[in-house]
């Protein structure tokens, strides 16, 4: 146990000084696409543009003063316009620099690599069918996977008990494709990738205290299980962070 606190604590510090390897970006491999590749034949849903007329709130002192993880929800649905705010304040695009390069969002990233995709889980959103959908930010629109019976109790399950989870409006699921950042940052990617988490749900909770939303960070999930729910491969794309949003 020692052995792994120790290298665990080692992660957590910069290895700038001691990297002395060559990236894939500086060996003119090709930048990876900022964005998942999709079927473009698949059900896609256009976004409301983002209102600020929905924002109840717009005092940021108050917003930060009174944020706290909400772990109860009412049973009204969010609106598709708070949804919308919401992944915009999250992972909206705000532009494309340097000819698809990267990509400069609400939320800072290292080198601006963005290494995440957001995945909904949506039980309670006007206008939208519940089911598993995901955030296409370059274009501002919601992708349709799939749709599961039992998908509440799937999720309650894969964050061991914590029912407000599946219970929620929806739940933010982000995951992580790291070459996106490993490209241009080898192995110093996988501690900066972990800190632009943050930077997200941050984001999402002052845009939901915002709105009349509540939401709680979630990091104590069953790893496979949440990979498992989404489809994802758990090593070139797996789940790091979850947050169910909710109306107050
Ligand atoms: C990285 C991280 C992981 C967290 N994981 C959980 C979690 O799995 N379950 C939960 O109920 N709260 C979780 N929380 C919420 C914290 O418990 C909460 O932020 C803390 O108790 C302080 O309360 P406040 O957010 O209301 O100020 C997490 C928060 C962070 C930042």
């Amino acid at each position: 146990m020692d052995a792994i606190i120790q290298s665990n604590r080692n992660f957590m510090k910069s290895n700038h000084k001691q990297f002395k390897g060559i990236t894939d970006q500086q060996k003119n491999l090709p930048n990876p696409p900022l964005q998942k590749p999709y079927d473009k034949k698949g059900k896609i849903i256009n976004l409301p543009k983002v209102d600020k007329n929905i924002i109840k709130r717009n005092d940021l002192y108050k917003c930060l003063k009174e944020r706290r993880s909400i772990r109860q929800y009412s049973d009204n649905p969010l609106s598709i316009k708070e949804l919308s705010f919401l992944l915009w304040a999250t992972q909206g695009v705000e532009e494309i620099i340097r000819d698809g390069y990267a990509t400069l969002r609400p939320v800072p990233s290292a080198g601006a690599r963005h290494p995440f995709e957001t995945y909904l889980a949506i039980n309670r959103i006007s206008e939208l069918d519940k089911g598993v959908y995901r955030y296409l930010p370059l274009t501002h629109q919601l992708l349709f996977l799939f749709d599961k019976d039992d998908m509440p109790k799937e999720l309650n399950k894969a964050v061991f008990g914590q029912n407000f989870v599946g219970n929620s409006a929806v739940v933010f699921i982000w995951s992580c494709i790291p070459y996106r950042a490993e490209w241009r940052y080898s192995i110093l990617a996988h501690k900066a990738m972990l800190l632009d988490a943050g930077h997200v749900c941050q984001n999402l909770y002052l845009a939901c205290e915002a709105v009349g939303c509540g939401t709680c960070a979630i990091a104590a999930y069953d790893q496979d299980a949440m990979d498992n729910f989404l489809k994802l491969d758990g090593k070139d794309e797996f789940v790091v962070y979850l947050a169910p949003v909710g109306k107050l």
